[in-house]
């Protein structure tokens, strides 16, 4: 048992710093500008931490605007957030759209046909649906595109069941490519100018993530951020709007020793023999695989934490289990934490470096951790 746990420890879990947390969003938040609404991106469960944890602690810090990926994440936040503003980003399923407006969400639209369909079921319903407006500026995933912007906007401030919130767009190079962020900005300008002024600036306007680019050192018609990845405390581009900002790691990801063996030179380890021992050594058998989260990309090349200490991972992450060389390990034992992202007496594995030797990006690993791993949340205020 860890004496920092008041339960034993499970085979593998994320351990999720929500004062960190905290202290990322209020840095964030203080960064903007007065008018410019913080949007916190809470899809796929918090980008893994568990959105009931990360929304509660959210509204604590102030924040009352929250993204989601789909209608069912929306009601999700919607049950822990009664006044939020909940904008979906994806596209809603035309089964999906009753739903969403029973919880208040507000939908993305992209085409003239999508409009039709909320506006009739809004009808039938006697509601009336918020709606964002998508304009694809060079993503070429959500929204109408940029020069066909016009039709879109006369066709949802027209419509009696329709109540417009927002436009937005997203840049597909954020963090690799000023230029072309820059294209995309200027086009997304040139669309919503073609909003009538009044009821632009009924509206909320916004194109940045977390490597948005200097958004706001213009006068421009901004007035929201949607942040992801960098609360969750990982910044992916120098030189964004937040450049001062340092995020504190959040979420550690670890698992636990399970057998420590010694195994003679010349055995091959694991699947497809991919890794064989050179002289006779100590191995240990790691109580998580890939069915945990940890990538198969990771085989071979990973290194973990023990007592503080650098190991690698050896031969091919199977789907419960990992194999770690142990020979600079002379006192493990059966038990002891194994760290893949997070810090062990003094050492750390930052979710680059995760990343880096397994072939993934931030995002990704993070949602990767599968849903059998406990999520254990240090600094939980008990309403
Ligand atoms: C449309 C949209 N906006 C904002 C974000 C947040 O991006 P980030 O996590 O890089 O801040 C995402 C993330 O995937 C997204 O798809």
């Amino acid at each position: 048992m860890n004496p920092a746990f008041s339960v034993p420890l499970p085979r593998a879990w994320a351990e999720i710093d929500l004062p960190a947390f905290e202290r990322n969003v209020v840095k964030i938040k203080a960064s903007l500008p007065a008018h410019v609404r913080y949007i916190s991106v809470v899809k796929a469960d918090g980008y893994g931490h568990g959105v009931a944890h990360i929304v509660e602690r959210l509204l604590q810090c102030g924040i009352d605007s929250f993204a989601v990926a789909n209608a069912r994440e929306g009601s999700d936040v919607r049950y822990i957030a009664p006044q939020a503003e909940i904008a979906i980003l994806g596209p809603t399923l035309p089964e999906e759209i009753p739903q969403a407006l029973a919880d208040n969400l507000t939908i993305a639209v992209s085409d003239a046909d999508e409009i039709r369909t909320l506006a009739r079921i809004a009808g039938t319903l006697n509601r009336r649906a918020r709606v964002n407006i998508a304009v694809d500026t060079g993503m070429g995933r959500m929204g109408i595109w940029h020069e066909q912007a016009e039709s879109v906007f006369s066709a949802v401030a027209d419509s009696a069941e329709l109540d417009w919130r927002g436009v937005f767009t997203h840049f597909s190079s954020a963090d690799s490519s000023p230029e072309y962020t820059e294209l995309q900005r200027a086009r997304f300008l040139a669309a919503v100018k073609k909003i009538p002024q009044a009821r632009r600036e009924s509206l909320t306007i916004h194109a940045d993530n977390s490597a948005g680019l200097e958004t706001f050192s213009r006068e421009r018609p901004f007035n929201a951020v949607r942040v992801g990845i960098l609360q969750y405390g990982w910044k992916p581009a120098p030189g964004s709007l937040f450049e001062k900002i340092s995020p504190e790691p959040v979420l550690s990801f670890r698992t636990r020793v399970g057998l420590v063996k010694n195994l003679p030179a010349g055995t091959p380890v694991s699947y497809n023999r991919t890794f064989t021992l050179e002289k006779d050594s100590r191995i240990a058998v790691l109580t998580a695989g890939y069915g945990d989260g940890i990538p198969t990309a990771a085989s071979n090349r990973a290194e973990v934490l023990v007592r503080g200490r650098r190991v690698p991972v050896i031969g091919r992450v199977t789907m419960d289990q990992t194999l770690i060389g142990a020979d600079a390990l002379p006192e493990v034992s059966v038990g002891d934490a194994a760290t893949f992202i997070g810090e062990s007496e003094g050492s750390r594995i930052s979710i680059e470096e995760f990343c880096s030797r397994s072939d993934c990006i931030p995002w990704e690993a993070l949602v990767s951790i599968t849903k059998r791993v406990p999520r254990i949340y240090r600094g939980l205020r008990i309403q």
